[in-house]
């Protein structure tokens, strides 16, 4: 494998935080296992015979190796996209084996932008690992990244060896490519707000439907586009797209949430994003609210140059304590997911998938992982 660049006989930053966690977390949905034998075996179809070092990085990644080349027993995420382009497929009745190829496209897309995402965020640990960048360097993760969502079209392209037809790929591949393109729009707003004093909770909101939700939305929709034998629901998929729509909502406040006051279990570093000046929920809220001294001093905070000092963060956190921030950033998932759940049971939806569509919405606004 290429060198190793950085602290691997060294103790990581943060490792005292991202140890496995000793509570019990809310679980995963049951249905997850469903299709779990399924998805990992097309992700790893997807490497097998690639023989450069750079698929070894995406195999760490993958959580299938571990940095030396070794078996791994790592889990790595909880490989929620490909799990609900499976579960849209279910919910019109369709074929699992059509889907598959957009859903291993999804995750990799998604493990792209996690290995961009964590150098761009300047994070050394996720899934209680070092990061591409922390391990390779910049430049490895910028173009192990760029790869690996190559990988993700070509993935894509196989929807035609399963009876996918031609006109439905080409779709599926569109949509597919405007999805993650409106992620990277997200990315670049994230990334902007990082030295906007203030952000807005519209410009928060179009910044998340854009950097989490259109990938959460594209794979619900993909995968019931082109699962059906018969040829596309149309009607089904949009009415399903925009299910995931609310719930890419509804993952990234919880996501936002888990950043401020988040334990073990989410495997990276917590309270990175206030440190960072991210306009997460929990910044755009106390920023908007707080008043008189309080909010003199935090504008002084946020404008200042580079990242916050620990005594400047706990400032922040202290006040974020005061107005309520946690439950407001979590009312707002709660009363999203209100609507959400009466567009649910609104659809006629195959089988169990009702029940299980709901089940995920109320795993994601007390996921701890
Ligand atoms: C994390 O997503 C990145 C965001 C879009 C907020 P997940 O929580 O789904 O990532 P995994 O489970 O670690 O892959
Ligand atoms: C990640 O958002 C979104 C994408 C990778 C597209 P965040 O930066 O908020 O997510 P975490 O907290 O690092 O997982
Ligand atoms: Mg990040
Ligand atoms: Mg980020």
């Amino acid at each position: 494998m290429c060198s190793v660049r950085y602290f691997l006989n060294s103790t990581p930053p943060n490792s005292d935080q991202t140890s496995p966690a000793a509570t019990q977390s809310p679980s995963l949905p049951a249905f997850f296992t469903r299709y779990q034998g399924r998805i990992d075996e097309a992700l790893r179809a997807e490497l097998v015979g690639l023989k450069p070092d750079i698929y070894d990085i995406h195999r760490y990644y993958m959580g299938w190796q571990e940095i030396d080349g070794s078996d791994s027993n790592s889990t790595g995420g909880k490989r929620m996209r490909p799990t609900l382009a499976m579960l849209a497929a279910d919910a019109v009745g369709g074929d699992l084996e059509r889907a598959t190829p957009i859903a291993v496209a999804l995750e990799y897309v998604h493990n792209f932008s996690l290995i961009h995402d964590d150098l761009e965020d300047m994070d050394r640990m996720r899934h209680h690992r070092p990061t591409v960048w922390a391990v390779w360097g910049e430049p490895t993760a910028i173009v192990s990244g760029n790869a690996m969502l190559k990988i993700a079209d070509a993935a894509a392209w196989k929807l035609r060896d399963v009876g996918v037809e031609e006109a439905v790929a080409i779709e599926a591949e569109a949509e597919l490519t405007s999805h993650y393109l409106k992620m990277m729009e997200g990315q670049y707003l994230d990334i902007s707000f990082e030295t906007e004093e203030s952000v807005s909770v519209e410009q928060y909101l179009d910044m998340i439907e854009r950097k989490t939700g259109a990938l959460i939305e594209a794979s619900i929709y993909l995968g019931s586009l082109v699962a059906p034998r018969s040829g596309p629901d149309r009607q089904k998929a949009l009415a399903l797209k925009a299910i995931g729509y609310d719930l890419g909502r509804i993952f990234q406040i919880r996501d936002d949430v888990l950043g401020v006051w988040g334990g073990v279990e989410t495997g990276k570093p917590v309270g990175a994003d206030i440190k960072r000046k991210k306009k997460a929920l929990p910044a755009v809220h106390v920023l908007s609210t707080s008043t008189g001294a309080t909010a003199d001093r935090l504008q002084q905070i946020f404008s200042a140059e580079g990242d916050l000092e620990q005594e400047d963060v706990h400032v922040v956190l202290e006040e974020m304590a005061n107005l309520g921030t946690e439950k407001y950033c979590q009312s707002m998932a709660e009363n999203r997911w209100l609507d959400c759940k009466r567009m649910i049971e609104s659809l006629d939806l195959s089988g169990t998938t009702a029940e299980e569509f709901t089940e995920l919405g109320e795993f994601l606004l007390v996921r701890e992982s």
